[in-house]
């Protein structure tokens, strides 16, 4: 790849879930080389940028968020070879390839941890997070796993408590232990070596905990952990100060690499100052904190304006902002934005003023798949049943096409999860051929996108005044302006072009067929939106 230091500051993300992105060998479970097949189709979609959940070896009790072995590839996926390959063919294409990342904890069948639990005494006890049991033989602390339950799992042989904040199969390690700072950095240069572009790093905010393993206060009312079924607040799991110098040491060795690779954060803090401080105080910590605020906020124009200038102005000088609408730990943003926004919603991630990182079949339109309770397998959904929490919905396989298993796994094989009802209709090859479907809103979006440096990384400002209920803004560069303005309503809105010069060509709509000219008023139908250049 030709060296460029900013490249993922103009790159558009795409996110794969490789257990459902294509199935090559019939198994019924995505793999890499199925990833590899359709990277034509990526590269003819226009992303610049895929991340792929994990595909290291795991028992898969979290779906690979359980790594069993952090330097080799799950047989289930492939193997390095095929990894290799991979790489190699997106690189060809021009495509970069982010790898997920996962510190904070390892499978239980880790060798580390086989070895931290056979004795008080083993060397790698302290690669672990141990601690004895209070005089009643009850949990160190009263800290909870996000998944539900405690977060310390007594662990009758060796006689202690370890802590995991997510399964019991997926121990924490103790960043505190500078072997672990060493073996997990030598991860890091290990798939560096081997050609990656960067790494989504996750949960990494829980990695290193309150130094005296202080009691967890209760749940604010309006805290969005009561929302995942926690009871306490996650104060000291949570955002420790310490995080920054971990996080300015992995960025010391990304930057070491001529090839530029790109650190993205799993960032879930809500708190726009909070988020923007994992930048850095150089920014020298993540290029791309995530931003979640889109997977939390309701469709309508006011809210979103108001998130996205707290958002804003919270940011550090010289910082470029993101944005992620889903990924598979949310409901997709077609299902919860509802279906009749969803090219709205993929117009506002593609041209606000920032980094976007799509998900796996937004670009036709997915949206969740009711699964039901015989065939959930999510660990975090079966355990909290009646939150609404369960992510299968948004991990189903892509459709391709028409075919049984959507082209997605051969006819003869099982999916993992159940297809959407209406793969049939709803599918690339179909949406391929019709000029009106949201793959070629798509495409034709993240082409105009490309070529016009103002939605790459030109200027923003919001449009003042609109009709309630719409959200208009102006990207500007090298003389050039983009207006987009966006509906959330289910009503007509018109919006007065006049103090914007007038006029201008309309480039693309959610709903109509670009149609050349616009005039001094924009009319826009129920929840259509639109991209016009305006006249200069
Ligand atoms: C992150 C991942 C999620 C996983 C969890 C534990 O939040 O995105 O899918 O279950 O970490 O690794």
């Amino acid at each position: 790849m030709p060296e460029n230091r900013d490249w993922w500051k103009r790159a558009v993300f795409y996110q794969i879930y490789p257990r459902s992105f294509m199935d090559s060998n019939a198994d019924g479970v995505g793999d890499l080389d199925g990833i590899n097949r359709r990277l034509d189709y990526l590269a003819e979609l226009g992303i610049d940028a895929l991340w792929i959940s994990p595909v290291y070896p795991s028992p898969m009790k979290d779906f690979g968020y359980d790594v069993s072995d952090h330097e080799d590839i799950d047989p289930l996926f492939g193997d390095l070879a095929a990894f290799d390959r991979l790489i190699a063919a997106a690189h060809e294409r021009g495509l970069r390839v982010v790898m997920d990342y996962v510190p904070n904890h390892t499978s239980d069948q880790h060798r580390w941890f086989r070895e931290s639990r056979l004795s008080t005494t083993s060397p790698k006890r302290d690669w672990y997070i141990w601690k004895d049991a209070r005089p009643d033989g009850s949990p160190p602390n009263n800290w909870e796993s996000i998944f539900g339950g405690p977060a310390w799992h007594w662990d009758e042989a060796s006689g202690q408590y370890y802590l995991h904040l997510f399964l019991q199969e997926q121990p924490d390690l103790n960043w505190r232990n500078p072997e672990v700072v060493e073996a997990m950095e030598n991860v890091l240069r290990f798939w560096l070596d081997r050609g990656v572009d960067g790494f989504r790093m996750d949960a990494v905010m829980l990695c290193i905990k309150q130094a005296d393993f202080r009691d967890n206060p209760p749940v604010a009312g309006d805290s969005p952990w009561k929302k995942l079924g926690l009871t306490l607040e996650p104060l000291h799991t949570l955002n420790q100060p310490e995080l920054h110098h971990m996080l300015r040491r992995f960025r010391a060795l990304l930057d070491g690499y001529p090839s530029r690779p790109v650190m993205i954060g799993e960032t879930w803090l809500f708190d726009p100052a909070e988020l923007a401080a994992y930048y850095g105080p150089d920014l020298d910590e993540f290029q791309i904190p995530f931003n979640f605020m889109g997977t939390r906020l309701p469709w309508e124009a006011a809210a979103v304006r108001d998130a996205l200038e707290a958002y804003y102005a919270a940011l550090p000088e010289g910082a470029t902002p993101n944005f992620v609408l889903g990924n598979h730990d949310v409901h997709r943003l077609a299902t919860r934005f509802g279906y009749d926004n969803h090219r709205s919603a993929g117009l506002l991630l593609l041209t606000l003023w920032g980094i976007p990182t799509m998900y796996y079949g937004d670009e036709i339109g997915m949206q969740d798949v009711p699964i039901g309770p015989a065939e959930s397998v999510d660990p975090w959904g079966l355990r909290r049943p009646g939150l609404d929490i369960g992510r299968d919905p948004a991990r189903t396989p892509m459709q391709w096409d028409a075919t049984l298993n959507a082209g997605f796994s051969p006819p003869k094989a099982k999916p993992w999860l159940p297809l959407a009802s209406n793969y049939r209709e709803r599918n690339v090859a179909a949406q391929r051929e019709d000029t009106a479907s949201t793959l070629n809103f798509y495409k034709a979006l993240l082409r105009l996108r490309r070529e016009h440096p103002a939605l790459q990384r030109g200027g923003f400002a919001f449009v003042d005044p609109v009709p309630g209920g719409v959200l208009a803004y102006v990207r500007s560069a090298e003389g050039q302006r983009l207006l987009v303005a966006i509906n959330f309503e289910a009503s007509a809105k018109t919006v007065d072009l006049s103090a914007l010069g007038g006029a201008g060509e309309l480039l693309l709509s959610t709903h109509a067929t670009p149609a050349g000219a616009v005039a001094s008023a924009l009319t826009l139908g129920p929840h259509e939106s639109a991209l016009i250049l305006l006249s200069a």
